[in-house]
């Protein structure tokens, strides 16, 4: 835990002392929760942005893109049951004084209790060697069989509990695991209350219930009350999409963990709309699609597993999350839900508009079937960074930090190092750059040795060093190095930009 913790904060202060991620209003001492990302972090988060837009729009000929405004007419959040229903239950343990979400609280319980079982396995395999079958090892072993029992008879009573709103119940539960305070180590704890997490404000001059508007928490209702507009303006045919990236605003109880949890986000979200009937088809075939545009980056495909939500949200009829082994443990990188026709009737209901769509082949009228696929844009951000934050020692004895950013992600592609700051190198240094600098962010650097000037680069993640030395003024050639494997070839200027191009392009990710 300890070692995980460290990891973290090391991610936190490298991203803060090369440009990635501040902490907001720093001079003021910063507002809880609330990051302000860098020159590079800027750079960076372009770069998710553009490879998920990328890979929903441009690569698929239904799936349009939107951008709505975050102020919505109060109605759609009454509609979206946000008002009623965008709570967290929350429990405070009076002697730390820490609020704590009540669910999670039981979900990291049971994880413990998971993490038992994996250790379990992992002394079978020790034991037995080749001959050990886990398939058989999980269906009879009695430490395994009672935690997993266990851990289905806290997931049917808290989903019980969740589901009819039994705050006593999430309260009882929370005794009977006897699960204790992380800060204080105890057990006295409040009653467990609902929180509504949506941020209101004023609309105008005028204050009162007729002017409150809120702040959207999800960016899918403004695709949801643009969806005829949408439909109709695009001429699009069911089944089809609208995505849409933007900010979000969550006023979270326990907002911690850096840019994981945070009360104002991004979301990159897309909402396809389907025939009633086939939306576990469109669910599955999401889960596939999005599980491989997170395994196209190559931070390895252990960092990821499904999770099938427990208490379905109000609007859904399925639901999971992709989990990503973040510094602090696998955590929820995106939901995919399937989210019935829900919204568009509750807005129909709510509006009196019409949301419906005429299927020419069925020559009907319905509202459609929705399945969402919602990524933050931060958590994504987070799990680039953490993933590719690498110490490494050499061969010869010597350190680095690296940043294996993938490349079409890293903020600058390439670096132009003239060898000495005199005779004609930083001329041809930056004549080199204008060359580049329509395709690729590039970088020039002067300062310090050759080394230094590599490490720094290391640092923030540049697939490419690129050294003009005295030869290159002869021959037109340069020396470019690589970032992951430090190997250094000799390479014609003519011939790095389609070097650099085979390397960085999205095309590399968007199978
Ligand atoms: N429209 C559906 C929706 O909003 P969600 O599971 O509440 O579903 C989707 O949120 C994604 O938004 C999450 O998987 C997560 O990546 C991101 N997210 C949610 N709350 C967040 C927060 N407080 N800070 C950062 N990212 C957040």
């Amino acid at each position: 835990m300890e070692q995980k913790e460290d990891k973290l904060k090391e991610v936190i202060s490298h991203a803060k002392e090369y440009g990635f991620v501040f902490p907001s209003s720093e001079i003021y001492d910063g507002l809880a929760a609330t990051y302000d990302y860098g020159q590079l972090g800027s750079e960076l988060k372009n770069n998710i942005k553009s490879y998920w837009w990328k890979s929903m729009v441009q690569m698929h000929e239904n799936i349009v893109g939107i951008d709505s405004a975050i102020f919505m007419h109060p109605t759609t959040w009454k509609a979206s049951g946000h008002v009623d229903a965008f709570n967290d239950p929350l429990i405070d343990n009076k002697d730390s004084k820490k609020r704590y979400r009540a669910d999670v609280l039981l979900e990291e319980h049971m994880e413990k209790i998971r993490l038992k079982i994996e250790k379990e396995v992992e002394k079978g395999v020790k034991r037995f060697g080749d001959d050990f079958d886990e398939h058989q090892f999980r269906a009879t072993n009695p430490n395994v069989l009672r935690n997993a029992e266990k851990i289905k008879e806290i997931e049917d009573r808290m989903r019980t509990a969740l589901e009819t709103n039994d705050l006593e119940g999430v309260y009882q539960l929370i005794m009977d695991c006897e699960i204790v305070c992380p800060i204080s180590g105890s057990r006295n704890w409040t009653e467990v209350r609902q929180f509504n997490l949506m941020f209101s404000t004023e609309l105008g001059s005028v204050a009162g219930d007729a002017s409150t508007i809120y702040l959207r928490p999800e960016t899918a209702q403004g695709i949801f009350v643009n969806f005829l507009n949408v439909q109709k303006s695009g001429r699009m045919k069911i089944p089809f999409g609208i995505a849409q990236i933007g900010k979000a605003f969550r006023n979270e109880i326990v907002a911690r963990q850096f840019i994981f949890r945070m009360r104002e986000f991004e979301q990159m979200e897309m909402q396809f709309f389907c025939r009633p009937g086939e939306e576990m088809k469109w669910y599955e075939y999401w889960k596939d699609t999005r599980s491989k545009w997170h395994k196209a980056l190559g931070l390895g495909d252990k960092q990821y597993r499904f999770h099938d939500h427990i208490k379905l949200a109000h609007y859904a009829n399925a639901a999971c999350d992709i989990e990503f082994n973040f510094p602090m443990g696998f955590k929820e990188l995106e939901g995919i839900h399937s989210r019935t026709d829900f919204d568009l009737k509750q807005h129909e209901q709510f509006s009196g508009k019409k949301l419906q769509y005429f299927d020419p082949e069925l020559n009907q009228n319905y509202v459609p079937f929705v399945v969402e696929t919602s990524v933050g844009l931060d958590r994504m951000f987070l799990a680039v960074l953490s993933a590719s934050h690498k110490n490494e020692v050499l061969e010869d004895g010597s350190e680095r930090t690296v940043l294996s950013i993938p490349p079409a992600l890293a903020p600058y592609k390439v670096a132009i190092m003239p060898l000495t700051k005199k005779d004609g190198l930083p001329e041809k240094a930056r004549e080199i750059i204008d060359g580049l600098k329509f395709d690729f962010l590039c970088q020039y650097d002067e300062k310090d040795s050759i080394g230094k000037r590599y490490r720094r680069q290391d640092a923030i993640g540049t697939p490419f060093s690129v050294t003009v030395d005295h030869e290159t003024l002869e021959n037109n050639t340069v020396t470019v190095r690589d970032r992951d494997t430090m190997e250094q070839v000799r390479v014609n200027i003519a011939d790095l930009h389609r070097m650099i191009d085979e390397k960085v392009s999205m095309r590399t990710l968007l199978v």
